[in-house]
């Protein structure tokens, strides 16, 4: 059994990475932030009060979170790409702030990574969802790095895109993710940390594979 947990700030790379581990070492991957994004997309979809905790409490139990194949479905629909939008990034950030919200999410993360062999990313994998997981990684960058991933993203989806306002973004998120009363984003104590900022995806892969080697 091996479940691999990867933590970290947004655009250190998390998503890329894990998805190309689990490829290398035949595990599944589980993106927890598409979760908080779908979750995120439902209230802006449903004009949710995220200030009113029935509203909420309906908005969580009325949204059904699938994935199939590495899709991601919201009540049935494909809202992998809808996801992906500075929007819904923000909104995301917003309801990963709500207890209730963390409650379910974190729950069903559980149950998806129970007995199973699995990569699964996040902000709080290591330190709260999968806290025995067999390894345990910190992913960073500098925020220009981060911010210049992300701006070339957008560029290669053909969007329009101020890297200044990407670099802005980027730091209020990672203020906003660090500094919530619940599971902020911290490096579990026994997690091993790789600045990414140098390193290319496949010198990030070969490191992480390395360290799941005695479960393999
Ligand atoms: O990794 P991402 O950008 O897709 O994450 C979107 C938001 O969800 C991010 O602002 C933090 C939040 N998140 C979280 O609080 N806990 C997780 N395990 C994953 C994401």
């Amino acid at each position: 059994m091996i479940r691999i947990a990867i933590d970290g700030p947004g655009g250190a790379g998390k998503s890329t990475i894990a998805r190309r581990v689990a490829g290398a070492l035949g595990l599944d991957y589980i993106d927890t932030g598409a979760m908080y994004r779908a979750i995120g997309l439902a209230a802006m979809q449903k004009k949710t009060d995220l200030k009113d905790d029935h509203q909420v409490a309906r908005l969580l139990s009325e949204s059904r979170i699938d994935f199939h194949d590495e899709k991601i479905f919201l009540d049935e629909k494909d809202v992998s790409a809808a996801i992906r939008t500075p929007e819904a990034a923000d909104m995301a950030s917003r309801v990963s702030a709500i207890p209730a919200v963390r409650d379910k999410l974190i729950a069903l993360q559980r149950a998806m990574g129970q007995n199973r062999n699995v990569v699964m990313d996040g902000r709080d994998i290591g330190t709260n969802v999968l806290k025995d997981a067999e390894v345990k990684i910190y992913l960073t960058a500098t925020p220009k790095e981060r911010a210049r991933r992300r701006y070339e993203e957008l560029l290669s989806k053909g969007k329009q895109a101020d890297y200044d306002a990407v670099l802005q973004a980027i730091e209020k998120r990672d203020h906003a993710d660090m500094t919530r009363a619940v599971d902020p984003l911290r490096k579990a104590a026994d997690a091993k940390e790789l600045d990414t900022t140098n390193m290319s995806i496949e010198e990030v892969v070969a490191a992480i594979t390395k360290e799941a080697e005695p479960w393999q």
